[in-house]
């Protein structure tokens, strides 16, 4: 991965963190041994023509194909692949250090449902079939508070389209934030095409739902008297 990451800067280029600390020997270690093998990014880069999700994610032994995006320190997909062998988990995240830990995990608990993408999220979604995954999860994005970072966001029209299109059904995608702001920034994007775009489902979660709490990033929202707030498109 981390050769890749010199080569090819383009494709795993973000604004934020890529690396918070110097990564530890045994990560440098785990990833330059390991990654390859559970890992999509050089099938990404040396698609030449038009390949099926199904191709490139070998997934036909599996019932779902869920992904997860930007799974921070994994907390959630790895619970999330250990109780579900049957569906085929796809994590996408930028942040090494978090592909490190996850990457140990899986090798730990010789986990065989996850394939992981290191790059860009939006390289991924572009080369994805249609109709082609059964939900996906962006837990807790990246908010960008300011108002001239906020074309940093990850959730956009152009991303939201996109992701309309791979999924197989209707409110099968979601996003959970604790930034008010973000919140309302996607219900703009929703309402103000709602011609192209089908309609979506809010809420402010409670701690019954399925999402609140699943991170330590949320967990230390809702400690500091955040609300999490899902949209559901
Ligand atoms: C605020 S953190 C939340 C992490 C995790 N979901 C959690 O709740 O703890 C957002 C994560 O998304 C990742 N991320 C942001 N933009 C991304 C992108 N375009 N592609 C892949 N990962 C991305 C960041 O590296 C970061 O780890």
């Amino acid at each position: 991965m981390l050769d890749l990451r010199s080569k090819f800067p383009d494709y795993y280029q973000y604004h934020g963190r890529n690396i918070s600390k110097k990564l530890s020997l045994s990560n440098v270690r785990i990833l330059n041994g390991h990654y390859s093998k559970y890992s999509l990014d050089k099938k990404i880069l040396n698609i030449s023509s038009k390949v099926s999700t199904e191709q490139l994610l070998q997934s036909t032994l599996f019932k779902k194909i869920i992904i997860e995006v930007g799974f921070g320190d994994g907390e959630y997909l790895i619970k999330s692949a250990l109780s579900n062998p049957e569906v085929l988990f796809v994590g996408s995240e930028v942040y090494v250090n978090g592909v490190a830990k996850v990457l140990k995990q899986i090798l730990e608990h010789d986990i065989k449902n996850i394939r992981l993408c290191g790059m860009n999220f939006v390289w991924l979604l572009n080369i994805l079939s249609q109709n082609s995954i059964d939900e996906l999860k962006i837990i807790n994005p990246d908010p960008w508070h300011k108002k001239r970072h906020f074309k940093r966001r990850l959730i956009n029209l152009k991303n939201i389209i996109k992701i309309s299109k791979i999924m197989k059904k209707k409110y099968a995608s979601y996003i959970t934030t604790d930034s008010e702001s973000y919140f309302n920034y996607i219900n703009e994007i929703f309402s103000s095409n709602s011609n192209i775009i089908h309609e979506n489902k809010s809420k402010i979660l409670s701690k019954s739902d399925k999402l609140y709490g699943v991170s330590r990033y949320q967990r230390k929202a809702i400690k500091n008297g955040k609300k999490i707030y899902q949209l559901t498109f």
